[in-house]
């Protein structure tokens, strides 16, 4: 695949407009390996980063190591460099101060303006904007007590990231993972362009018109769909598919790390939205329709990775279908009358007529049969919806489906060369479809 194995990391950024004063706090909990990484896009992107650590901090990554990727010395309490008074002069100086990892002791502490050592401090004298990153373990992140401490800062003016799902330090999986730091400098950089306010107010699902700073999808807006529609047959019942929805959310977040403003219609997952991306939730195929189409009117790009039914049942009942629903025939089974929903793919393509905006790209689950290969399939499926790209993965009981890694061909309208890429995670995947997008913008 083209890009680079095992990651998506784009060449070092190049600097912002306007290099910026930005304090990384450190707080004690094991993701704080990650905020290296953090360090080094902050470093790479041209800004000036003092990095403060609480003393547990240390315990998990020490001084030297922030000490020699920042070129600055480090220090976790009020008591060194005194007559330089750092513990009021930094938060004061600072454009911006994040905090990642962000444990729950710091959660509270900020929360109740304690400042027993310079991170605390740098919290109460900044008066710049302020991201914290929570990571812990998710009984921790789900209590109460957190969660009043998160809603307390969060009404102060502090942008929080939520923590991402997924494995956590030991066999245990859920809510508190720290986010990528790719997720992290994103947003960062978003909020040094326009302030926090934009970036919650995107996350609000308003949307914000796009310029962020950096990533080769810089001023696009793009619009995935992702997920698995839902029709409703009765209040109980719905026909519906097994699509997971993460490799959607995968062309999301890869497209929002890529500079992209992204619009993310998602039906029916639980999955967790990618940072600084607008998510539309959807329930059938109809509502999805309406969504992409309103979506697509402004967009340069539309990504159709959702699995849209085909057909929904003709009647809703208001009243739950009873197993005898028949007084005469006590035993029979109902049957149900289908209708054919509209191929909301073929129809964006039908409605740009002879423009070549937005670049549309579909998503085609196959299985090989007697009729043809799965790549057969998959070329006569590009013909007949009339896409940019379609992306062909094979499916079967134990592929795709709810799974981390995938294996897809990427096929271009008007051209035989195909795009093989995988097996690799759903993030990768998604990054070769965007660098075959990127092609054709
Ligand atoms: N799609 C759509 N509207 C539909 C069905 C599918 O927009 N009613 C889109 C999907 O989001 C996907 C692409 O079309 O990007 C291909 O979906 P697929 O289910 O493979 O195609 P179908 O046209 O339903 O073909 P098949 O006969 O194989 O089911």
């Amino acid at each position: 695949m083209p890009s680079q194995p095992g990651s998506d990391r784009t060449p070092p950024r190049p600097p912002t407009a306007r290099t910026a004063r930005i304090v990384l706090g450190v707080g004690g909990g094991i993701a704080a390996y990650k905020a290296c990484s953090l360090l080094r896009l902050f470093t790479e992107a041209g800004h000036d980063v003092t990095v403060v650590p609480t003393a547990s901090a240390l315990r998990f990554v020490g001084a030297p190591t922030w000490e020699a990727l920042s070129g600055k010395p480090v220090h976790t309490d009020v008591w060194s460099d005194v007559p330089q008074v750092p513990h009021v002069r930094l938060g004061q100086s600072a454009d911006l101060v994040v905090v990642a990892p962000a444990t729950a002791d710091l959660l509270a502490k900020a929360a109740h303006g304690l400042a027993d050592d310079l991170l605390t401090n740098v919290l109460l004298t900044a008066r710049c904007p302020v991201v914290m990153a929570p990571a812990m373990h998710t009984e921790m992140w789900d209590h109460a007590a957190t969660q009043a401490n998160v809603s307390t800062l969060t009404e102060r003016g502090v942008h929080i990231i939520p923590p991402a799902s997924g494995r956590l330090t030991g066999a245990d999986t859920g809510p508190g993972r720290l986010p990528d730091p790719d997720d992290l400098y994103a947003v960062c950089a978003r909020i040094l362009a326009h302030g926090t306010a934009a970036v919650d107010h995107a996350v609000r699902q308003d949307g914000i018109p796009g310029d962020h700073p950096t990533g080769p999808l810089r001023g696009r807006t793009v619009v995935v769909t992702a997920g698995g529609t839902r029709e409703p047959l009765d209040p109980v019942r719905f026909l519906g598919n097994r699509s997971s929805g993460k490799q959607g959310y995968a062309v999301a977040r890869i497209a929002a790390r890529r500079g992209a403003d992204v619009v993310l219609i998602s039906a029916n997952t639980e999955l967790t939205a990618p940072p600084g991306v607008v998510v539309v939730p959807v329930q059938t195929a109809l509502d999805l329709q309406e969504a992409v189409e309103k979506a697509a009117t402004d967009a340069d790009v539309v990504v159709m990775a959702a699995a849209v039914a085909d057909f929904r049942p003709a009647h809703y009942l208001d009243a739950k279908i009873k197993k005898s629903h028949d007084p005469a025939d006590p035993d029979a089974a109902p049957t149900i009358a289908l209708v054919r929903n509209p191929d909301i793919l073929a129809r964006l393509v039908e409605s740009r007529g002879e423009e070549a905006n937005p670049v549309i790209v579909g998503f085609a689950a196959e299985t090989g049969d007697d009729q043809g290969s799965v790549l057969d399939h998959g070329r006569d499926k590009l013909a007949r919806k009339g896409c940019d790209l379609l992306v062909v993965n094979e499916v079967g009981a134990d592929k795709t489906f709810g799974q981390d890694v995938n294996t897809v061909h990427i096929l271009r309208q008007g051209s035989s060369h195909v795009v093989d890429a995988g097996p690799a995670t759903k993030d990768e995947i998604a990054a070769a479809v965007w660098d075959a997008v990127q092609e054709i913008l």
